[in-house]
């Protein structure tokens, strides 16, 4: 469906790599869907001059290295190329703003505004500052919105500065902060396949789930982003929003109704409900480590970590985190969040594992669940059967599996779901500062006490699966951390 209202999307870093990667070809894929509105005009800001024609030029470049030539409709790629205008906002220009406010009146773009700030965290306050001063984000007669990237500050108290000066000027209704892990399908699917099959809810709880697990794993290592890396460490590269985000879909309530409000209320009440860390049992609760040199499937010998890096450093490339659920529905369930680079398997995915079947005297617990969202998005559900043939005690593990994606669907990218989700004021899937404030507040205290160096830095073996000494974290012997979402034994 086209959208109802014109609208004019302003992208700030519209020469950067994720404009050049995502947005702008995820544009003209909304646009080749028949998803935009007639009117809705593209300006993308950067701080140097160019001629309208070149960035045209530079915009179907763009498009056909993404799509390639053959199919590309002539009249849609006129039509998109048609939305775009480039504009020079340029560093010493202190009217640069106004210039930028004027340039949209006279050309007559429509006034409902979305700003696409993709640039580095630490301009976005300035811009907004710099919007709010020309008159930009005014909304007496038509919708002004600000769409942020993650990460939302590096604690709590940096996410507040940012929030104290970004909400002088903007509504919490304006802001779109993103984790593009929301836009991802398999994530949007978790809330639809929990709750419209009637066999999940009546065991998604403390009564049948023995614990859960969310898992990210990654083969990669931190490559040439050692610095970057070595300021951010695993805990708050991924843990701190994508998996956070990810056990929230999970695990919330059922929101009174699927509407932005009511789903976002839900996310929230669920992140209020995760206990601190107990930091006078800290070690039995949170693990840490760091790869060294090893082998990776497919790339053959790689390095350490402390090698890339070239200095001695406390930044974890492997967290594991065990947390509790303070609700009706999960109060005692175990919830182990791990994330890692360089480990065996490049794989996302949610297990949870069923309590056990007392039949006689045995005690049986066979049973898991797995949502799997990367690289594979399906389903699995694994039971115990017997093995056909005459011995009655031969049993064996089977599983129901489902993919979600069939081969003629469509593949849409999280930030296609994303621009269109603020172009249509969706902010279902964008983050509410609470949201924010609660991730914050659960990963700042494990940061802190990992300054001290007392506390270690276990190693393990790239390619290897999770650190053997990471076992600390359950609560008992029975549980395991599954290493893949095929049948283990
Ligand atoms: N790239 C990705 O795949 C990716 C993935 C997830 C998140 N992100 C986030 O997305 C944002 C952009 O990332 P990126 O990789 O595209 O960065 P990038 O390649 O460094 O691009 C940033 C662009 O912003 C421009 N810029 C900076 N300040 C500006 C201003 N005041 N007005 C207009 N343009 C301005 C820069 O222009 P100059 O060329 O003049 O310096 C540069 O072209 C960051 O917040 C990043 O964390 C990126």
């Amino acid at each position: 469906m086209t959208q109802n209202e014109a609208s004019t999307l302003v992208l700030f870093g519209a020469k950067g790599n994720l404009a050049r990667v995502k947005l702008i070809p995820g544009l003209f894929k909304l646009d080749l869907a028949n998803k935009l509105h007639p009117n809705m005009k593209i300006v993308s800001v950067g701080r140097q001059e160019e001629s309208h024609q070149d960035w045209l030029t530079n915009i179907q470049n763009i498009i056909r290295a993404k799509y390639g030539d053959q199919d590309l409709d002539a009249a849609v790629l006129e039509r998109f190329l048609s939305r775009n205008i480039y504009h020079a906002n340029l560093p010493d220009d202190p009217e640069a703003f106004k210039k930028l406010s004027k340039r949209i009146i006279d050309e007559k773009l429509s006034q409902n505004l979305a700003f696409f700030l993709s640039v580095r965290p630490s301009d976005f306050a300035n811009i907004i500052d710099d919007l709010a001063a020309a008159g930009m984000l005014d909304e007496t007669n038509n919708w002004k919105r600000v769409l942020i990237e993650k990460p939302f500050g590096y604690d709590s108290q940096s996410a507040a500065e940012l929030q104290t000066s970004i909400e002088k000027h903007l509504k919490e209704t304006q802001i779109y902060r993103i984790d593009h892990y929301l836009g991802k399908f398999a994530l949007q699917n978790i809330l639809f396949t929990r709750f419209y099959n009637s066999f999940l809810e009546p065991i998604w709880n403390k009564h049948h789930i023995d614990h859960i697990q969310v898992t990210n794993h990654e083969t990669l290592g931190v490559g040439d982003r050692t610095t970057f890396y070595n300021a951010t460490g695993a805990l708050r590269d991924m843990m701190q929003s994508h998996i956070l985000q990810t056990l929230t879909l999970a695990t919330m309530e059922k929101p009174t109704a699927f509407s932005p409000e009511d789903i976002r209320a839900e996310k929230i009440k669920l992140l209020n409900s995760i206990k601190q860390i107990p930091l006078d049992n800290f070690e039995n609760n949170v693990f840490r480590a760091q790869y060294i040199s090893g082998e990776i499937k497919n790339e053959g010998p790689v390095k350490g970590y402390l090698e890339e890096l070239g200095e001695e450093s406390l930044v974890e490339t492997y967290a594991a985190v065990k947390l509790f659920i303070d609700n009706e529905r999960w109060r005692d369930v175990p919830i182990y969040l791990r994330t890692a680079k360089r480990l065996h398997e490049n794989a996302t995915y949610i297990s949870i594992k069923l309590k056990p079947q007392k039949i006689f005297n045995n005690e049986f617990s066979d049973n898991w669940i797995i949502i799997s969202i990367q690289p594979k998005e399906s389903i699995h559900i694994e039971m115990k059967t017997k093995v056909p043939g005459l011995d009655e005690t031969k049993t064996r593990k089977i599983q129901l599996s489902g993919g979600i994606r069939m081969p003629e669907d469509e593949t849409i990218d999280s930030y296609e779901t994303l621009l269109l989700d603020l172009i249509e004021g969706n902010q279902s899937r964008f983050l509410h500062i609470d949201e924010v404030n609660a991730q914050w507040r659960l990963i700042d205290p494990i940061i802190e006490k990992w300054q001290d160096k007392n506390i270690p830095v276990h190693n393990y073996v790239a390619g290897s699966t999770d650190p053997i000494a990471s076992k600390i974290i359950f609560e008992n012997d029975d549980q395991f951390w599954r290493t893949s979402i095929n049948i283990e034994d």
